[in-house]
Order: structure tokens, then C-alpha cells, then sequence
């Protein structure tokens, strides 16, 4: 019984009341508990590619390493990243950055949690639409923010709209947080609907504009549009993004944003207490990925985009599901509702989209996300960073349990 005792004497900081571990991981966590009991689990629950780093990347970080250059970095990012981040933005966006108006951190959920930090003060508000990436809001609970959730259902292709957008903000409003491609919907705006939203903000100069664009290149709409584009917004908005995704690195763990330069002195600030820097033989990997061609990421997002085929098709013929095809990243984020209120063989009632995901886990061996950890009790998310045979066992396996709810 000695830790209770350490725990009232010694309590953890108030600050992590606010805030939860995601559900992401928590449902990560029960099918591993289920695998390790010799269940054949189907895991499509995590938001990571399944592809391995590609070759050329992994010899840049070799020869780094090689060459001794495994010394501290400069706070913001060896000056050639930083460089390579600005060809990048310049290439791919159209856009125009200087070095020092970007920095490099440990991945982009760190460049999330400076710039939140940086401009978050107690009680201002951050409008983040919904379904969201659970993280927007922990990290604005930790400045002690408050997040205005804007719900923007299936009918509307999950996307905000500028007549939403322009009654949530307030005097109050400091941010706005946003994803495109979108986790965990897969939605992407169009050049036409961010231009709607822009000319929203361009009433409202006090409000930062945090665009997440770090399933950029997986995006089977056509080209990726930026917010920052637009004239009106540009010197507001924070553009984060990483190489995570779309060049198969999470555990690099490497990422960035560029922003207006005093921003981005502030983070440097911030990250010169909390990390002193990112890795620097990650770094020196990511200016290959960034200056090289991009066949491999091409690659990697035909191959999701077979995937999203077969899955939505799959999906879409399992009866009373509501199945939105989504343009971009590698989840599918059915609506489940209309089986709310079904019972399962063995006598269960399923009340909630928890319930759902619990049934296909425990009955089908397959795992997803319940909606409600990305604010839609409606809706599941299933990732499809997987390999077509485990997404064709399990699309069979869920058509299957569906189809046993009566
Ligand atoms: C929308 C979104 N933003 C940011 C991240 C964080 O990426 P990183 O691995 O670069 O920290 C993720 C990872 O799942 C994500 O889905």
C-alpha cells in the first residue's frame, strides 16, 4: 500500500486533470490484450503508413551518422531543412517562407504544442471544427484554453461551413485549428471552400489560422490546397506539416510549421527549454526526403488508394451504414448510427458507436475507433495502413458481424 500514500503526499500536477490519454491508444492497447491472448486480430485502429521508411531515406540518415554530424543541432533545425522546408513550401504550395520564418521539432504534434503554447492564454478560445484530431484539443486544455468544438456532420461531407465558422468566433476567438486532408475523416477542402473560409477570417484579423497539412501528399482529389494562398490570411496563418505520413517516418519523429517570423522565434524559445531540438540524424534524413523526387510517396499513396477503393466499396454494400468516400489520408469514418439500437446474438444491446467498435473487437477481432474520441458518436474510424489481404479478411469479418445485429 506504500504508493496511495506517495500519491496523497506527493499529488501529479493539477494540470494533467485536464486532459486524457486518446482513445486511439486506448483502443490500441485492448487489441493488443486481445492478440496476446491468440485472437486473430485485424488491427485497424492505428494512424500510421504500414510501408517502411524508404531505402534512400534511411542511407541520407546512414551517411549522416557515418560522417559524425550527430551533434547537437541549432534549436529551430539545421540550417539545410530549414532551407529544404522552404524549397519545399515553394515547390509543392506555391508558397513563399524564408528560413527563419520556419522551425523543425519532434514531429508536427510538438510544432502543435509550441504554437499552441505560445499564443494560448487562459480562458481564449480555439474554434476547432469536428471530427477532429484528438490532440488539437488536449494541447488547448493545456494552455488552458477553451476549445469551441464546431460539429460538422456527414451531411455535410464533414467539412465547415463559412456561415458556421463566422457565428462561432468571438471576441474571444485567438485560433482556429483545422486538418485537410482530414484525421479522421478523410475529408479535403477545395481550393473554392478554403477561399470561403478565408474571406471569413479576413473579417476577424485577431484569429491564427493553424492549417494541418501533414496528410498532404495522400490525396487522391488532385492537388493539395493551402489556406495560407490566400492574400487576405496569409501573414495569420501557421502552416504545420512532417514526415510522418506522407514519406512513412513516425518513429523519426520529425516535423515543422512555418509562420509569421516572431512566431516562430517564440516556439524556438519554448523548444530551446523542452527538447533543444529534434533529432539531428532525422533531420539530416529529412532534406533528402524533401529535395528528392517523390516517386516513393506516389507510390505509397496509389497503393492507399487502392486500399480506400476496396474498402469504400466494401463498406458501401454492408447495409445501413451512411458511407462517405473520403479524398484523402487512409481512414474511412463510416456512420454506424442506424445499427444503434440492434442486439447482438449474444443478447448485448448496442446503444453507442462505442458499442459498435466494442462488438467488431471482441466479435469480430477486428479494431477500430469509435467516433466519439474525435467528437462523432456516430461514425467509427478504420484505418487503411494495412495490406489488402488484412483489409479483405477484415471487411469480411465486419460484414459478417453486421450482419448478425438484429
Ligand atoms: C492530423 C494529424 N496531425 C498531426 C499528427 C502528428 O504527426 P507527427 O507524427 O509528425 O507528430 C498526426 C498523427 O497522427 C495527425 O493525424
Amino acid at each position: 500500500m506504500l504508493e496511495p500514500d506517495l500519491v496523497s503526499m506527493i499529488p501529479l500536477a493539477q494540470r494533467l486533470d485536464r486532459i486524457q490519454e486518446p482513445q486511439t491508444i486506448k483502443m490500441a492497447k485492448l487489441g493488443r490484450e486481445l492478440r496476446a491472448q491468440g485472437a486473430p486480430l485485424i488491427d485497424l485502429s492505428l494512424g500510421e503508413p504500414d510501408f517502411r521508411t524508404p531505402d534512400f531515406i534511411c542511407e541520407a540518415a546512414n551517411a549522416a551518422m557515418a560522417e559524425g554530424r550527430t551533434k547537437y543541432p541549432p534549436v529551430a533545425g539545421i540550417p539545410e531543412l530549414r532551407q529544404a522546408i522552404c524549397a519545399k513550401l515553394k515547390r509543392d504550395n506555391g508558397l513563399n517562407y524564408l528560413p527563419e520564418e520556419t522551425i523543425v521539432s519532434t514531429g508536427a504534434k510538438q510544432a502543435l504544442a509550441n504554437i499552441i503554447l505560445c499564443l494560448i492564454n487562459p480562458g481564449d478560445e480555439v474554434i476547432i471544427p469536428t471530427p477532429f484530431w484528438v490532440t488539437y484539443g488536449a494541447l488547448v486544455l493545456l494552455a488552458e484554453g477553451t476549445p469551441v468544438y464546431v460539429h460538422c456532420p456527414v451531411a455535410q461531407q464533414f467539412k465547415l461551413t463559412p456561415e458556421q465558422l463566422e457565428a462561432a468566433i468571438t471576441p474571444k476567438t485567438k485560433m482556429f485549428i483545422f486538418s485537410s486532408p482530414c484525421n479522421p475523416t478523410g475529408t479535403v477542402y477545395s481550393r473554392e471552400e478554403l477561399a470561403a473560409l478565408a474571406e471569413v477570417f479576413a473579417r476577424h484579423p485577431q484569429v491564427v489560422i493553424v492549417s494541418d497539412e501533414i496528410y498532404e501528399y495522400i490525396n487522391y482529389a488532385g492537388g493539395h490546397q493551402s489556406i495560407a494562398q490566400f492574400d487576405a490570411v496569409r501573414d495569420r496563418v501557421v502552416v504545420v506539416n512532417g514526415f510522418s505520413k506522407g514519406f512513412a517516418m513516425t518513429g523519426w519523429r520529425l516535423g515543422y510549421l512555418a509562420a509569421p517570423k516572431y512566431m516562430v522565434q517564440a516556439c524556438e524559445k519554448l523548444q530551446s527549454q523542452f527538447t533543444s531540438g529534434a533529432n539531428v540524424i532525422s533531420q539530416y534524413a529529412g532534406v533528402t526526403a524533401l529535395t528528392q523526387p517523390l516517386d516513393a510517396t506516389h507510390a505509397m499513396t496509389a497503393a492507399f488508394q487502392e486500399r480506400r477503393d476496396f474498402v469504400i466499396g466494401r463498406l458501401q454494400q454492408i447495409p445501413r451504414l451512411n458511407v462517405p468516400v473520403p479524398d484523402g489520408a487512409f481512414y474511412a469514418f463510416p456512420d454506424v448510427s442506424a445499427y444503434f439500437g440492434t442486439t447482438t446474438p449474444d443478447g448485448m444491446r448496442i446503444q453507442t458507436d462505442e458499442d459498435v467498435s466494442m462488438y467488431l473487437l471482441n466479435i469480430a477481432h477486428v479494431n477500430t475507433v469509435y467516433g466519439a474520441a474525435f467528437g462523432d458518436d456516430q461514425c467509427i474510424r478504420m484505418s487503411y495502413a494495412t495490406g489488402m489481404d488484412n483489409l479483405r479478411e477484415a471487411l469480411s469479418r465486419m460484414a459478417d458481424a453486421f450482419g448478425k445485429l438484429r
